[in-house]
């Protein structure tokens, strides 16, 4: 993490980037020796999930690596508190940040691909890995700043409601073949970090070749309904499927 520091005029930058782009980069986020540490792990991830798709939850559970010095970094939570206060114009509560290790391969990264979805955090860092240099790429793929940030939890879930099912799906996918241009697509480039509206933005993966490999560590930072009651009341009630809305366990990007 070469950026320690950001002056106000940088964070502005990046704010305006990610909103007349749909996303901001900061370039060599990890440097060489870094990456290479991080591919390590995910080569090892990888084996031992026996070569199929597989997301490491959590600070904890990338214990001893980089990925969990960043998760913990108080410049980075600093810089994600900034870009987010720019924006919501109040300064979050969060004090750190939502962090996951995914590993596309297999016929399981497959399955885990094109899912078109809206994330609960306002600000979604994507540091990608291991990226597949030919063939099938498993670039991000989004419509950005689709939706406001909405006042009610209850709001936010008929969003999510309205394209979590297999028509709306199905329709984003046939937009995608037919009118690509109404998309923003981005290749990305492992150990640069990648900057966007996560809770905004409608937004994917495209699939990788099942013997490919596409690693992301992704952090999500201000979980807008996070205080919600009803949220709370609901992750209760309904398990494992609100614990994939609310907690971002498994982010599908
Ligand atoms: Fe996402």
């Amino acid at each position: 993490m070469p950026y320690s520091t950001f002056s106000d005029a940088q964070v502005l930058s990046l704010i305006k980037a990610i909103d007349s782009d749909g996303y901001a980069v900061l370039p060599g986020w990890a440097s060489p020796s870094q990456l290479k540490d991080l591919q390590a792990l995910v080569s090892r991830t990888v084996a031992e999930a026996g070569n199929d798709y597989v997301a490491l939850s959590g600070r904890q559970a990338v214990a001893g690596s980089h990925l969990h010095d960043w998760g913990g970094s108080r410049e980075f939570v600093d810089l994600c508190r900034r870009i987010v206060a720019g924006v919501t114009g109040e300064p979050s509560a969060d004090t750190g940040m939502t962090q996951t290790l995914r590993c596309l391969t297999g016929n399981g990264g497959r399955r885990e691909s094109l899912i078109f979805h809206y994330d609960s955090f306002v600000l979604t860092t994507i540091l990608p890995l291991c990226m597949p240099e030919s063939g099938e790429r498993g670039d991000l793929l989004m419509i950005p700043s689709r939706r406001p940030i909405r006042g009610s939890y209850a709001r936010n879930l008929l969003d999510k409601v309205l394209v979590d099912n297999k028509w709306a799906q199905r329709y984003l996918k046939n937009k995608f073949s037919n009118e690509s241009d109404a998309f923003t697509r981005i290749s990305m480039q492992p150990g640069h970090m990648y900057l966007f509206w996560g809770y905004r933005s409608l937004h994917t993966n495209l699939p990788v070749a099942e013997d490919a490999l596409r690693a992301t560590a992704v952090f999500h930072y201000h979980n807008v309904h996070g205080s919600s009651s009803l949220a709370s009341r609901l992750r209760k009630s309904l398990g494992t499927l609100e614990e994939q809305e609310m907690g971002e366990d498994v982010p599908q990007t």
